[in-house]
């Protein structure tokens, strides 16, 4: 409403583009960032302690993966969520950005921090060579091992609250924001979830490097399948305190979230398969730890893929579940605010719009209106033809005949009822019969819809006359 819509047809507005560079942002800090840098600053430590440079020329090897994949693709990622949220929800980000400025301030310090430390322990790793050089060497390691862990524990307070406001509902105080109950449990899974993932990747990089040095294999599958394990448990422990907290309405959606509406029958299936991805977690890291020597090289390659595959598909859930909100009984995904709602749908969302080309809908400007309609309720979520193309999904309710067109405005008028993922349609009965008439139109031209980037912004020539 208040800001021009980028928007590219076919892919849904573009909240995939920011779905796909958060998940691979998440893939690479949990596992490399939080979990794998303690892990190999432990594992310096213990070589070390115990004179074997085995174990601490393997910890650098692994060393440099992270910290080539970490500060690329790991730190253009980051930066990534920041543009590309800007674009497709400046809305989201902008109230959030009021709300956690100082939390993100402070993330930005400690970031900056840990990018010059993973820098200064890997460039110096070699020229560590005296034991007192080593020492200072591993305390670099755990000052780079804490901020890792404080920016994912800044960051998982802005994730949490979006899903589960808490006392700031009432107060808007920042401190209620920081501290919303989804806070500790998810933060507690969030940290055993990458020290599970970040043992196997570990355990993944061992089994390249170590092909000629098996005593070093054995040592790390012995070694890190204690953490897997006890992270494995935290996770299961956090997870179902984590759940717990999520709002009733949002669990509701678990089914669409996890699988899609087309696949939700198959949640039963779903769970399954989970408790044998974490079993199979279980089996692997009890055999490590018991018959470390049994464990083929190929072996320790599995757990890495499965912990993607976890990782990945919590975050897709997680985006899901939140939904009809970008912040939770605050603001629905399409940027329209809780307490503007009745306004809006009495008033017209087109009048109180920024960036419209009709402020007013009138017998000849319906389709364009409707447009502009589509654009702020719909947009979001919904491609004209592409991917959640708004077209499909009336073909799946109405089927490919002739669509009736009253139908269809008493649709808009209950959709977040039926499908309660979607947020309540924000404005009047014209506005509803434009929107109509636009999708019915689009159905005949299949006209390609074209974002702010590509159109320019619009503002009507005469200003509201009310
Ligand atoms: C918050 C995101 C979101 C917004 C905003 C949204 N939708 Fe949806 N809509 C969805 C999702 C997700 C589905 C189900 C997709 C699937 O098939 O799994 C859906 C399904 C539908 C369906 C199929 C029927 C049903 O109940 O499942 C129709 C029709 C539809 N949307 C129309 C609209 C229209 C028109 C708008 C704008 C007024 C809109 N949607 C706004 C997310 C949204």
């Amino acid at each position: 409403m208040d800001f021009p819509s980028y928007y590219l047809d076919h892919i849904a507005g573009g909240r995939l583009i920011i779905g796909l560079i958060a998940s691979i942002h998440v893939l690479i800090n949990h596992p490399l960032a939080v979990g794998a840098y303690p892990i190999l600053t432990f594992m310096e430590w213990w070589a070390h302690k115990h004179h074997r440079p085995d174990i601490d020329q393997l910890a650098y090897k692994i060393t440099f993966v992270v910290f080539i994949v970490t500060t690329t693709i790991g730190a253009m990622t980051g930066v990534g969520i920041w543009l590309s949220t800007s674009l497709f929800a400046p809305f989201g980000i902008g109230s959030l950005l009021r709300v956690f400025f100082f939390g993100w301030f402070a993330e930005w310090l400690v970031f900056i921090s840990e990018v010059c430390l993973i820098m200064w322990w890997f460039l110096s790793w070699k020229k560590a060579d005296t034991p007192e050089k080593k020492r200072k060497h591993i305390k670099i390691g755990i000052a780079l091992s804490i901020m890792s862990w404080l920016t994912m524990a800044l960051i998982v307070a802005v994730l949490g609250f979006m899903m589960n406001t808490g006392d700031w509902s009432q107060s808007r105080a920042f401190i209620d924001a920081m501290t919303a109950p989804l806070y500790l449990p998810q933060l507690g899974f969030r940290t055993a979830f990458a020290f599970m993932t970040g043992a196997v990747f570990v355990w993944f990089c061992t089994g390249f490097f170590t092909k000629k040095n098996p005593q070093a294999r054995y040592w790390v599958i012995e070694k890190l399948s204690h953490v897997t394990i006890v992270s494995l448990i935290f996770v299961f422990f956090f997870g179902i305190w984590y759940w717990s907290r999520i709002p009733e309405a949002m669990r509701a959606n678990q089914a669409v979230a996890l699988l899609s509406q087309g696949f939700s029958g198959w949640l039963g299936k779903f769970h399954s398969l989970l408790m044998w991805t974490v079993a199979t977690f279980l089996v692997i890291g009890v055999g490590g730890w018991i018959v470390p020597r049994l464990i083929p090289r190929w072996a320790l390659l599995i757990p890495t893929f499965m912990g993607i595959w976890l990782l990945g598909h919590f975050e897709r859930a997680r985006e899901f579940m939140r939904k009809p909100w970008v912040i939770a009984e605050y603001m629905y995904s399409n940027g329209i605010r809780k307490d503007e709602l009745r306004f809006l749908q009495s008033e017209g969302m087109l009048t109180h719009a920024t960036y419209v080309k009709h402020r007013k809908v009138t017998a000849e400007n319906r389709i364009e209106a409707g447009q502009d309609v589509f654009m702020i309720s719909c947009s979001r979520c919904h491609s004209t033809t592409g991917i959640n193309g708004v077209l499909d999904k009336f073909t799946l309710m109405y089927g490919p005949g002739d669509w009736n067109a009253d139908g269809m405005v008493s649709f808009l008028g209950t959709m977040h009822k039926t499908s309660t993922f979607m947020p309540p349609f924000p404005g009047n009965r014209a506005e509803k019969e434009a929107l109509v008439a636009y999708i019915l139109d689009l159905r005949k031209t299949r006209k390609p819809l074209e974002g702010a980037q590509t159109e320019g912004i619009r503002i009507p020539e005469t200003q509201t006359s009310h």
